[in-house]
């Protein structure tokens, strides 16, 4: 992600009703702050402020846009305000709340129930740093994971697609449970004409069809970022980026490692999950989440495997009709 070098929001500024009290993080996109609103509940706002657009210094409020980047800018916020009334429409304990939006220093907030934990990334970078093993167990990765996916149902049940999911993404309670974060999907919409805007996905978790412009997205591009997050999960990084393997893929080879730490099951199914070949894939989050939950009842023996992931896909459908 491109860095953020623009000035954040002064702590205790009052803004729309509420009272920042801290930046919590910043990427190229936007800046998250800590803030209470009036009745005295925490909430995370979301600013939009592209950096590579907008400029902040120290002491400003508003940002400078150059008039150059000035119809982007306003492309980009509009999609923003976009993809969060898409999701203000989405209630579900495993989806970012988002309760409110406004309009302020010639940009857009977004305004989300705070949640207090940690992302799923520092979560694994945790335990890899202490040195754990396996880094995390196949008993969390399989709970976890299936509450991710309730929530990601609801997502496409209102059409949307996530487009962005990692663990980055993927914010833990500090009672364990999941929520998705941070929906990629307007900054999908400014890739096809304004590549300046972003670098629209993240390698290793996103699938070969987002890399090209006209590829065809669907319930199965999330899935294959499922796939590539619980991958991550085992291994503590990101699985290899889809457009080499396209050229040399030696994603086989690393899940045949994780063989003997995590069930012959659990690496079956982001195998599944990790097919180059979107109509290869599970075609809906249902199908994924039945693959976890249900033991595949044949061990896949060594060589076999283009045998086992047929009896998957006919076990849970592989080119059902997309959720
Ligand atoms: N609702 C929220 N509650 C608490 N922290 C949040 C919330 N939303 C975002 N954050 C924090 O901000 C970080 C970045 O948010 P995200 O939406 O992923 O923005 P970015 O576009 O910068 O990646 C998250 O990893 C998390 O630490
Ligand atoms: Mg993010």
């Amino acid at each position: 992600m491109a860095a953020q070098n623009n000035a954040a929001l002064p702590d205790g500024l009052q803004i729309s009703g509420y009272r920042i009290v801290k930046k919590i993080a910043s990427g190229g996109f936007s800046i998250v702050y800590l803030a209470y609103d009036e009745d005295g509940n925490a909430v995370a706002i979301k600013e939009y402020l592209p950096s590579s657009l907008a400029l902040r210094e120290a002491g400003e409020l508003a940002p400078t846009i150059s008039p150059e980047n000035l119809p982007i800018f306003r492309i980009g916020l509009k999609c923003f305000f976009e993809e969060g009334r898409a999701l203000a429409r989405i209630s579900h304990p495993n989806v970012v709340s988002v309760v409110n939006f406004f309009r302020a220093n010639d940009t857009v907030y977004m305004v989300m129930a705070y949640e207090s934990g940690r992302s799923l990334q520092d979560h694994i970078l945790r335990r890899r740093d202490k040195g754990e093993k396996p880094l995390v167990s196949e008993r969390f990765i399989r709970k976890m994971f299936s509450q991710v996916m309730n929530g990601l149902r609801e997502v496409h049940t209102n059409k949307l697609l996530h487009l962005d999911l990692k663990p980055a993404n993927i914010y833990l309670r500090v009672d364990g449970t999941p929520i998705l974060l941070d929906f990629g999907a307007a900054r999908q919409t400014l890739k096809a004409d304004l590549p300046k805007l972003y670098p629209m996905y993240t390698p290793g978790f996103a699938p070969p069809e987002l890399y090209s412009k006209n590829g065809n997205l669907g319930p199965w591009t999330d899935i294959y970022s499922i796939g590539a997050s619980m991958f991550a999960c085992m291994v503590g990084a990101p699985p290899q980026p889809a457009d080499q393997r396209k050229i040399n893929d030696k994603m086989d080879g690393h899940l045949q490692k994780l063989e003997g730490i995590y069930s012959a099951d659990l690496i079956q199914v982001i195998r599944w999950s990790l097919m180059i070949d979107p109509l290869e894939r599970p075609q809906s989050v249902f199908a994924l989440q039945k693959a976890l939950q249900e033991p595949v009842p044949e061990k896949p023996a060594a060589g076999k495997f283009s045998v086992t992931l047929d009896r998957l896909k006919s076990l849970f459908g592989g080119s059902g009709q997309p959720h």
